[in-house]
């Protein structure tokens, strides 16, 4: 069975429907750069074993990035899921690990990469809005695509409403993700771009707002 770390900083709601998603793998350990992470405690909770790497603790990236390696790689993950890590990485540390860092982003990406999707999205009037599961490359939220989900803005839609209905599918989608990877079933092939052994299945069209 393959083993997975899973990075988080906060609130955790993703490494949770993870962790009950009854996955094909070993959750190894939840690591977060931050000790009140919400998230550690929900881990903790659900027997996972846990573990804070405080980037404070470091002068630079490139330290902090070398003490979150070696506490991932004591692990020995097939996976590393980062599941609202609030950290740049390193090139030299996304190199270490290519083909096997995954990282939810909740925007349609390449729409929206960085932080404030939700309000951008809503500035720019967009009618169409959702998330993004993809391998992590040194071009930040740019890594090749395994899943996306859609949702409509709704007219009244504020930031916060928004990320709620965006959350409601990361939720779907990050653990099916996760289980394509475990199963080999989705990889990351030579050319750096998404392969996999499985049926296409089309999915339906969202029209938003939707016709008469
Ligand atoms: C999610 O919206 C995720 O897409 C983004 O950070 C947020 C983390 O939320 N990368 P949670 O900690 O998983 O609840």
């Amino acid at each position: 069975m393959k083993r997975i770390v899973i990075l988080i900083s906060g609130r955790g709601s993703n490494m949770q429907a993870l962790l009950e998603a009854n996955l094909p793998c070993q959750v190894a350990a939840v690591i977060s750069n931050r000790a009140d992470a919400q998230g550690l405690e929900i881990a903790r909770m659900r027997g996972v074993e846990t573990a804070v790497v405080s980037h404070k603790d470091y002068a630079d990236r490139v330290a902090f990035d070398a003490a979150l390696a070696a506490k991932i790689d004591a692990h020995q993950p097939d996976l590393i899921v980062l599941a609202g890590f609030m950290r740049i990485l390193t090139a030299g540390f996304v190199e270490r690990y290519t083909g096997r860092l995954i990282n939810i982003h909740p925007s349609l990406l390449p729409a929206y990469p960085g932080i404030d999707t939700h309000q951008r999205a809503l500035t720019d009037g967009t009618r169409i809005h959702g998330c993004t599961v993809h391998f992590v490359t040194p071009d930040l939220d740019h890594g090749p695509i395994i899943i996306q989900a859609a949702v409509p803005v709704l007219r009244d839609d504020t930031a916060q409403s928004l990320s709620a209905r965006v959350l409601g599918e990361e939720h779907r989608i990050f653990p099916q993700a996760v289980r394509w990877l475990c199963r080999n079933q989705v990889w990351l092939d030579q050319t750096g771009r998404v392969a996999s052994d499985r049926l296409e299945q089309p999915g339906a069209a969202l029209i938003s707002p939707g016709l008469e």
